[in-house]
């Protein structure tokens, strides 16, 4: 049977930590409510304790998102903890989201706590958060770099406490996956109280393993990840909402999971995302980056004309993509896609024509990065083509034409 994974998209909290980013209370709405539509289980709006307008902003949320759940982060401090509560005051289905350091690193140079002290704050602040919200997460924070018994003991003061959710995070993006799974088995065999609980990872991408790492915490028994759209976030980036709910969509049957996302609506809410972010989606990001669904050389020209799936493992339209798959024409691109090409414009030529006029395209595609539909419609009536486009600035053109 299909387990759900809970998505916790943290895109208006630890996205927003991006630098250089400040969403108005208006995106914070706005994005909360996109995301709502899409069906994630969580919305974290924001972080109350940080400033009075950070609080309204969390507040504006919480009163306008209804059907999901809208969380606040608190430190494990009693100001932040009342902030969060505060924030959340009319909110349908609040949750606290409590957090504290937990190596000993962490311990030593920042807190300046000792773990028994830092035991007590969780106790003490998960206790308090309950007395505002029946549903509490509790995270240690830099989870991955803590002595695995001490995590073992915060885990289960904050279950004591009353916390539903706990989360692993992995606050530098510095582990493996299979570190990661080994960390989340290892809660789960030595934390019994953890099956009424869920389980969750939180990941940055500092080495680029976020999404591999919060799979890895699924096949583990993980049963909720978080997630920013676009990655966006603190230093290199949380892990990224579309690649975790396609890589879940993709592999779902093999680890028996699925989530409760419409996928249809990531195309939309990355473009959202990053106007208000002001965050540009790199084009060779994963899913949602320009060239995601573009194909440029010829041996793949080739495998899509024949059947989209040689050379892509996602359907564009499952993600709501309004484009869909496109063959971009340059001086990697073979027969295939240029007389793909020629006859999707209505130009009808074959035989020797066709061959020459290839030569042509291939002598104009060797000095431009792409060569546009003027310029193919040039090429064929046996003129040499003015130009092209620049590079990624042509549409390249549809499949299914
Ligand atoms: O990166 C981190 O550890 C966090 C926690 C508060 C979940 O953002």
């Amino acid at each position: 049977m299909s387990e759900r994974v809970r998505i916790f998209d943290t895109t208006l909290r630890d996205g927003e930590q991006t630098a250089g980013v400040c969403f108005s209370p208006r995106d914070k709405r706005e994005i909360a409510a996109r995301l709502a539509s899409l069906g994630v289980d969580a919305v974290e709006a924001g972080f109350p304790g940080a400033s009075r307008g950070e609080l309204e902003a969390v507040r504006g949320v919480a009163d306008a998102v209804r059907d999901t759940t809208v969380c606040a982060l608190a430190r494990a401090v009693a100001a932040d903890v009342d902030a969060a509560a505060e924030a959340l005051g009319g909110a349908a289905r609040p949750r606290i989201h409590v957090f504290v350091n937990s190596s000993d690193m962490h311990l030593a140079h920042q807190l300046r706590r000792s773990r028994r002290e830092v035991v007590a704050m969780t106790s003490a602040m998960v206790e308090r958060a309950r007395r505002h919200a029946e549903d509490v997460e509790f995270s240690p924070m830099d989870a991955t770099r803590a002595d695995p018994d001490f995590l073992v003991e915060l885990v289960r003061a904050a279950l004591a406490a009353g916390a539903s959710t706990l989360n692993v995070p992995d606050t530098v993006g510095c582990a493996r996956p299979g570190q990661v799974a080994a960390l989340v088995a290892g809660l789960r065999a030595q934390v019994p109280e953890l099956e009424g609980a869920v389980l969750s990872f939180h990941g940055q991408d500092d080495l680029g393993l976020a999404t591999a790492n919060a799979l890895a915490a699924v096949e583990a028994g993980g049963r909720q990840v978080e997630v920013a759209v676009n990655g966006i976030g603190e230093r290199a980036g949380n892990t990224s909402f579309e690649e975790v709910v396609m890589a879940l969509r993709v592999h779902g049957e093999a680890l028996g999971v699925h989530t409760g996302v419409d996928a249809r609506g990531i195309h939309g809410l990355s473009g959202l995302v990053a106007e208000r972010s002001g965050i540009a989606v790199p084009p060779n990001k994963a899913i949602v980056g320009r060239n995601a669904f573009r194909h440029a050389s010829g041996v793949h020209q080739d495998g899509v004309l024949k059947n989209r799936e040689t050379y892509e493992v996602i359907d564009p339209a499952h993600i709501g993509h309004p484009e869909g798959t496109r063959i971009v024409l340059g001086k990697l691109s073979g027969r295939a896609g240029f007389a793909a090409r020629v006859a999707a414009l209505g130009i009808e030529l074959g035989g020797e024509a066709l061959e020459r006029a290839f030569h042509r395209f291939q002598a104009l595609a060797d000095r431009v990065p792409e060569v546009d539909d003027a310029s193919l419609r040039a090429l064929c009536r046996g003129g040499s083509g003015t130009g092209g486009a620049g590079l990624g600035a042509g549409p390249g053109f549809a499949l299914d034409l």
